[in-house]
């Protein structure tokens, strides 16, 4: 809109008013929006100063009415546009200020977020795997929750055998089992694969046992499994001296000694000659149990005319005689303080 002469020069007289000027001052000097928002109401409000002149002209004769509405209706347009110009004005000054306030400063040093960790069994499972790998095994994993079949009857456990005993564990209502070993996960893999074949099986088992230092309800263990044409029991030996040496170093020794698992026959138990870091002495850790497949396994899922080994031990012993932690359940109970002494270890 384009303002005329006389509209101007109304205005401007309008702004002479003496209450006028004294009402754009305050719109001037309003020092936040609560104030303005009160002077608002003074003057435009529905009780206000303004809206009671325009009230007050209906008093009047028609010639009078018409200038003095005219002049006040100006007056009102003339402060509203200046409240709101204030308005922006002030709002403009407080996201100043707020900016003002947050403002980031990049060059400061920043706080180091606390920097996390593998724990240690899983560092001493990727070694493991790591080392397995390398020597052409592939890496497989089962189920927590298993059936009385693969964890027992499959291996050759028959039932009431006292050799399930030494395995107690839970039991879910519907008869299914936390499995006691990595050892049903043979079972399942011949299953669904032909051989040959060699594959590393990790994972977690269960106990029913009474916990102290060196027995927990739950632990790991690795499992292997090799199965071909004319396996042996020197490549057994060889496999667990591998392992050794990879583990531990060149020309660690190894040893087998006569045991009974009943899926594999014969069976033993495998032990590694090393320096206990601890102690400094030098002696035999036994690790785990092994053995050739037994024929029973075989003919559980259908293998003819093939021959195998397999292996397997608990992880947490190997990380508790390599790092001396004296207790077992220190690797479970999420106690920082032990944690952390195994940051970036192996
Ligand atoms: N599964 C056995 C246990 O938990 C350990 C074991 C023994 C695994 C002999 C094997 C084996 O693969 O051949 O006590």
């Amino acid at each position: 809109m384009v303002e005329d002469g006389a509209a101007r020069r109304e205005e401007e007289g309008a702004e002479a008013l003496p209450e006028v000027r004294g009402w754009l001052e305050s719109v001037a000097a309003a020092g936040g929006l609560t104030a303005l928002q009160e002077l608002r109401v003074r003057v435009l409000g529905k009780k206000g100063e303004i809206t009671q002149r325009l009230k007050a002209l209906g008093a009047m004769d028609p010639d009078e009415r018409r200038a003095a509405g005219e002049r006040w209706n100006r007056v009102k347009a003339r402060l509203s546009e200046a409240i709101e110009a204030r308005k922006a004005a002030l709002e403009r000054e407080e996201l100043v200020r707020q900016l003002a306030g947050e403002r980031v400063d990049v060059t400061l040093p920043g706080t180091r977020p606390p920097q996390g960790g593998l724990h240690i069994l899983t560092l001493v499972t990727n070694r493991l795997l790591e080392v397995f790998t390398s020597l052409g095994y592939e890496v497989v994993t089962g189920p927590e929750l298993e059936t009385d079949h693969y964890n027992f009857a499959a291996l050759n456990f028959p039932p009431d055998h006292p050799a399930r005993d030494s395995q107690d564990t839970f039991w879910t209502t519907d008869g299914r089992l936390l499995r006691t070993h990595t050892s049903p996960m043979q079972v399942r893999y011949m299953e669904e694969n032909r051989p040959p074949f060699k594959v590393v099986v990790p994972g977690r088992v269960f106990r029913n046992e009474a916990q102290d230092a060196t027995h927990e309800a739950q632990f790991h263990q690795l499992e292997a499994l090799v199965v071909g044409e004319r396996i042996t029991m020197a490549d057994l030996r060889g496999a667990i001296q591998e392992m050794a040496q990879a583990l531990i170093g060149p020309g660690t020794r190894t040893r087998l000694q006569p045991s009974y698992f009943p899926f594999v026959e014969p069976g033993a138990e495998f032990a590694i000659w090393w320096t206990h870091p601890r102690t400094g002495r030098e002696e035999w850790l036994e690790l785990g149990g092994c053995g050739m497949v037994h024929p029973k396994v075989f003919e559980a899922v259908g293998y003819e005319g093939v021959t195998g080994f397999a292996f397997g031990f608990g992880i947490e012993r190997l990380a508790l005689v390599r790092y001396g932690i004296p207790d077992i359940r220190y690797l479970f109970q999420g106690d920082m303080r032990i944690l952390e002494q195994f940051r970036g270890a192996l």
